[in-house]
């Protein structure tokens, strides 16, 4: 009847992956603290962190991050973070041609060893630095649909399509 909600609660595995500098760090503090940090440090191993969404039908849901290190020395660690993972978010930076062939490469790598039904989403960070960029947006939305997943371009600096990125995740696992 009308006066019960029907509401669901939602806990989600989620990994990043990209090329160092990319801006992972930066997306993930942008997500849960609303902050930026110009003078990022790189990351060391991986850091964790949480946050929980509410959308619109009033479910909630926890996102734990797994916040990887972009280094090619930390490359063998990434399985431990992305096993078991229900989402997985692949950044490059819009102004780096390799950042976006690295995260090809994190692409073919879930594909083989995440799991099956993982919502991946393709991140063009730095979009704030639009006059430097080298990645057509056209490339990414290309490759983005041959591979199943979607994607969209964001700004950890000036917060644009930070909270669309995880929401849109979080829609696609309902
Ligand atoms: P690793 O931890 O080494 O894998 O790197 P990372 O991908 O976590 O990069 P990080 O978030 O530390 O950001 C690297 C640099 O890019 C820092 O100097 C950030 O301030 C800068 N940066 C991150 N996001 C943005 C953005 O959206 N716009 C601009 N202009 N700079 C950004
Ligand atoms: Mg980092």
């Amino acid at each position: 009847d009308a006066t019960v909600s029907d509401s669901k609660n939602l806990k989600v595995k989620l990994v990043l992956l990209g090329d160092s500098g990319v801006g992972k760090s930066c997306i993930v503090l942008r997500f849960v603290r609303g902050q930026f940090d110009p003078t990022s440090k790189v990351t060391v191993g991986a850091s964790f962190l949480s946050q929980t969404i509410a959308l619109k039908d009033s479910t909630t849901v926890k996102f734990e991050i797994w916040d990887t290190a972009g280094q090619e020395r930390y490359a063998a660690l990434a399985p431990l973070y992305y096993r078991g993972a229900a989402a997985a978010v692949v950044v490059y930076d819009i102004t780096s041609p390799e950042s976006f062939q690295k995260a090809q490469y994190w692409v073919k790598e879930l594909q083989k060893h995440g799991s099956p039904d993982i919502v991946m989403a393709l991140v063009g960070n730095k979009a704030d630095l639009h006059e430097n960029r080298s990645v057509p947006l056209q490339d990414a939305t290309e490759y983005a649909e041959k591979n199943g997943m979607f994607s969209i371009e964001t700004s950890a600096k000036t917060a644009n399509n930070i909270n669309q990125l995880f929401e849109e995740i979080a829609k696609r696992l309902l």
